[in-house]
């Protein structure tokens, strides 16, 4: 499989980590020859037919922070690699913005337009253009997968689309967004007021040096509408979210909430065509409880009644746990066309 990457960051590289460790056990158990043919940066493009030496990109990122640093990469856009560069797969891994989508919905399209197929992590584009880029790869044959988009290693949408595909999601709620979590979390351990906590978060990397996407609920906002799109057919946006964030939490309400055997969390919820963003009481023995920065989602199904999964909702390697079976999947997807 000839794999581009656009986008060298935490998940670029982490995928690249993940490929040297297990490449060649993706090719003993599942057929599964990744040959990453080329990756783009904001500073350009490395490319080579017969796969580029990750290790060496590393090294490069390493020392540099640069991919153009890498011997003979081009001054290539993402966009160029990825209309220029012969491949069957674009994993497109660049930042996230709700407010334009780009550059990953331009990547995508393109992508999809060049006839490869499309695994991302970049939620920004699919809050805005869940349908336009849905359409785009029925149009052009192509499967367009984004496991990792919601809950990062923790596989939300493969569940609900493979273990569930015969109920039906009547509602989802859950924690999607792990650094809110991990705050609310340390308010409630040690009554700490969310302007010290949040400081201390953003020291240990936790929280982005803007906290607005995660605090603010935009982050949740955008994961709610891939629910509602992918799993329960919805034509949601980002615009049709409630959205209420964190920043008023005081530690005496938390405490309160305590008492009466209550957590506050940031609860999404998609629930028929309502779609809010918003701090929730949750009992302290309800299976949404979780601590740190875990994401947790619960299906309300109509067969299988409540259904929750639990794990890791980001981190460079967790998250290809997603990209990889996104992967695999397409793998599979092409063989049954074959047949
Ligand atoms: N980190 C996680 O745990 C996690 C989990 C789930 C989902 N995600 C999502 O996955 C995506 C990547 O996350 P990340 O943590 O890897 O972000 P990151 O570390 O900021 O990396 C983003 C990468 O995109 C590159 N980039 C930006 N604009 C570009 C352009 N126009 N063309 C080509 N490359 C461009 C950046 O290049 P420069 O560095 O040169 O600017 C960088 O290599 C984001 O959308 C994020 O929301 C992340």
């Amino acid at each position: 499989m000839r794999v581009q990457l656009i986008g060298f960051g935490n998940i670029g590289q982490g995928l690249a980590h993940v490929l040297l460790k297990k490449g060649n056990s993706l090719k003993k158990k599942h057929g599964l020859d990744i040959k990453i043919v080329s990756i783009s940066d904001i500073t350009g493009t490395v490319a080579n037919d017969k796969g580029v030496d990750l290790k060496r990109a590393l090294d490069v990122m390493g020392k540099t922070g640069k991919l153009i640093k890498y011997p003979g990469a081009k001054k290539m856009s993402g966009l160029e690699a990825i209309e220029k560069i012969d491949a069957d797969v674009v994993i497109e891994a660049t930042v996230s913005n709700v407010k334009t989508g780009e550059p990953g919905l331009s990547h995508m399209l393109a992508a999809m337009k060049q006839k490869k197929h499309v695994v991302t992590s970049n939620k920004g584009p699919l809050a805005l253009k869940f349908k336009k880029l849905q359409s785009t790869a029925e149009k052009n044959g192509v499967e367009f997968r984004f496991e990792a988009s919601v809950g990062g290693a923790m596989p939300i949408l493969n569940l609900a689309r493979n273990c569930l595909s015969g109920d039906e999601v009547l509602a989802i709620r859950g924690i999607l967004n792990g650094t809110t979590n991990y705050i609310l979390t340390r308010m409630l351990k040690e009554e700490s007021p969310f302007d010290i906590v949040l400081r201390e978060a953003q020291e240990l990397g936790i929280a982005e040096a803007d906290p607005s996407y995660d605090i603010d609920g935009i982050d949740t906002a955008s994961k709610l509408v891939i629910l509602a799109n992918a799993i329960m057919g919805a034509d949601a946006a980002f615009k049709d979210v409630r959205i209420q964030g964190i920043r008023n939490i005081t530690p005496e309400a938390i405490k309160l909430a305590e008492e009466g055997g209550y957590a506050v969390k940031l609860i999404g919820e998609v629930s028929g065509s309502h779609l809010e963003v918003s701090p929730r009481l949750v009992p302290l023995n309800h299976p949404l409880n979780v601590e740190g920065a875990l994401n947790v989602a619960t299906f309300e199904t109509d067969v299988a009644g409540e259904v929750t999964i639990v794990g890791k909702g980001a981190g460079s390697i967790e998250t290809n746990s997603a990209i990889l079976s996104d992967l695999i999947g397409i793998r599979g997807a092409e063989r049954r066309k074959r047949q």
